[in-house]
């Protein structure tokens, strides 16, 4: 029951964030250009994986390198089968060779009157699908005459040509065929094309073989690889923040409790005063799960100097908007002896990284979402996407303060729906009128007054603002929220007063500022919305794998 409840609540976003940080660490290549992608099998580094492709020689699905120089590239490291992306990468080198390759057969199609086939096989490591020509002769056709339908499974081995048909540069010409597993379209969900995605959003467990789903996944995929170069890059040290708090960093009343109270009911809850006796819970404290990695990011970039915190991040909000997840993936850096215009630099310059390597490493991703935006399709940003991500690798970030940023709104003769005034959060009309209409691009909006900010923000010379900084983006409003943090004991000790906080719960956070404080700064940037931007998908839960929102948890 609720035991095993808080089980998974405790195991399973480590497990996520082991996961992801293990996928980031192997898919570190050598060098990441060209057919120098593959592992060189005469390195020393590498002797396992020749000894793998001796292997795969012998059966005659992977050729021996040949004269040493213009030996054809052999598959990556613990595989016999070839990336389908690997084979494309290179193809010129492996035309003539034999080789393997595995996937799901996008289409299956019998001409000629039943003389030849070809399979359309995609192994989702890029967008393109591969040719697979076979006929009578090859080994399993009676299998595949058998078995044409869609995301049937096969393990392909057979010679790269030139292919003589038109459409594809290369394709298999299969000797072997062998069906791993069938699929009968009578009951498979995804036998039709083109499903809509609220549809597909119901079947979270199979949409990731849809075109939609597979692209946005690899580009998510990009992204996270590529922030977590950014900041390698840039001398940051990645830092594991807890998943259990015992703090709420953002001071809202939005967090989920992580607790072993309930299934214990009857002995640890009082009707009367409708409390619980947390002395005999887990932690014999409450406990949540996080809503921000920052404060406890800020105790090791007092030490470590640059850090970062990159993993899951929860928020009990009730809101059904098309960009609020309960469960999203934060990016937190924190930088000590550095303010606020430092933050802006770091953040500006990671987005248009990451973007700037998407375009380098997912064209056909990005030409498949360009498309379905510039054509308006359902549930996609109705942009030029790859124009819209061009200008914000190239163009300046604008820059506004907050007290500009009201009067721009005020004298811009628009009528919204919530009057913009000095005091007031922006709103999302406030958002989209200055990155859409008014500036065409991300705005950094800068010293926001203090009652509408966190506690921990640092109080500006004027005494009503604070050094913080929200990046807004169009489609997406809000995508980064950042601050200098308030360094100075006295200054931080008021606040937490004057807000009604539980001091004593902070009095570690204050210790950082007691021994050996320094001016540092940091922000967090919603990771789904990011690749919801760089997708042009409109609503966020498309973007992440198993979403999680109000009502909504699936698998
Ligand atoms: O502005 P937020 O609340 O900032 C913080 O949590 C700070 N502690 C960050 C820091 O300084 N280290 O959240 C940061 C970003 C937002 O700008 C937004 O992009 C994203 O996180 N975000 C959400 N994304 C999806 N679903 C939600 N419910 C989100 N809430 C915030
Ligand atoms: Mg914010």
């Amino acid at each position: 029951g609720t035991a095993t409840h808080a089980c998974f609540l405790l195991v399973l976003p480590l497990l996520y964030v082991c996961l992801s940080f293990t996928r980031v660490c192997s898919s570190v290549s050598p060098t990441s250009t060209g057919h120098a992608l593959f592992l060189n099998p005469s390195s020393p580094y590498n002797a396992k994986v020749g000894s793998l492709r001796l292997r795969g020689g012998e059966d005659g699905s992977v050729r021996a390198g040949g004269d040493s120089g213009s030996s054809p590239p052999v598959p990556r490291g613990f595989m016999q089968r070839f990336l389908i992306k690997d084979v494309f990468a290179s193809e010129s080198l492996l035309i003539g060779t034999r080789l393997v390759v595995c996937g799901w057969a996008r289409t299956i199609r019998l001409q000629g009157s039943g003389k030849f086939a070809f399979l359309e096989l995609n192994d989702g490591s890029c967008f393109k699908s591969l040719q697979v020509f076979a006929d009578p002769n090859t080994e399993g056709w009676q299998e595949l005459v058998k078995n044409t339908h869609a995301h049937t499974s096969w393990r392909v081995t057979g010679k790269l040509v030139e292919s003589p048909g038109s459409g594809q540069s290369v394709e298999v010409q299969a000797e072997g065929l062998q069906l791993l597993g069938s699929c009968s379209p009578d009951s498979y969900p995804l036998a039709k094309a083109r499903l809509p995605l609220d549809f597909l959003r119901t079947i979270p467990h199979l949409r990731p073989r849809s075109n939609t789903y597979g692209a946005a996944s690899r580009i998510r995929s990009t992204l996270a690889f590529s922030v977590h170069k950014y900041f390698q890059e840039h001398g940051f040290q990645y830092v594991h923040t807890p998943l259990i708090t015992t703090s709420n960093c953002e001071g809202a009343g939005e967090l989920f409790s992580v607790s072993t109270l309930m299934s214990k009911a009857d002995t640890c809850y009082t009707p009367e005063n409708r409390s619980w006796d947390y002395n005999q819970d887990f932690f014999k404290r409450p406990t949540f799960l996080t809503v921000s990695g920052q404060l406890q990011a800020e105790a090791y970039a007092c030490a470590l100097g640059n850090v970062y915190t990159f993993g899951p991040t929860f928020r009990a909000e009730e809101s059904h908007t098309k960009r609020h997840l309960a469960e999203f993936w934060m990016i937190e850096p924190e930088m000590a002896f550095s303010n606020l215009q430092d933050v802006m630099e770091n953040a500006e310059g990671l987005l248009k990284f990451v973007l700037k390597e998407l375009m380098l490493r997912n064209e056909q991703d990005l030409n498949f979402f360009d498309n379905a935006c510039q054509k308006g399709m359902k549930g996609f940003s109705n942009v030029s996407l790859t124009g819209q991500i061009r200008d914000i690798i190239e163009k300046p970030f604008v820059r506004l303060a907050y007290g500009d940023a009201i009067d721009l709104l005020q004298r811009s003769g628009k009528k919204f729906e919530m009057p913009a005034e000095w005091g007031n959060d922006l709103a999302t009309e406030h958002e989209k009128y200055l990155c859409e209409e008014h500036f065409g691009g991300p705005v950094i909006v800068y010293d926001y007054p203090m009652d509408i900010k966190a506690f921990y923000m640092r109080l500006n010379d004027d005494d009503k603002t604070v050094a913080a900084m929200d990046i807004l983006f169009p489609r997406c409003g809000e995508m980064v929220g950042g601050s200098q943090r308030e360094e100075r004991i006295d200054r931080l000790l008021g606040r937490i007063e004057e807000l009604g906080l539980d001091g004593s719960s902070l009095e570690w956070y204050n210790d950082l500022r007691r021994f050996g404080g320094v001016p540092h700064a940091g922000y967090g940037l919603g990771f789904d919305r990011l690749v919801q931007f760089a997708t042009g998908l409109e609503n966020i839960r498309d973007v992440i794998p198993f979403p999680r929102a109000t009502g909504h948890a699936m698998c």
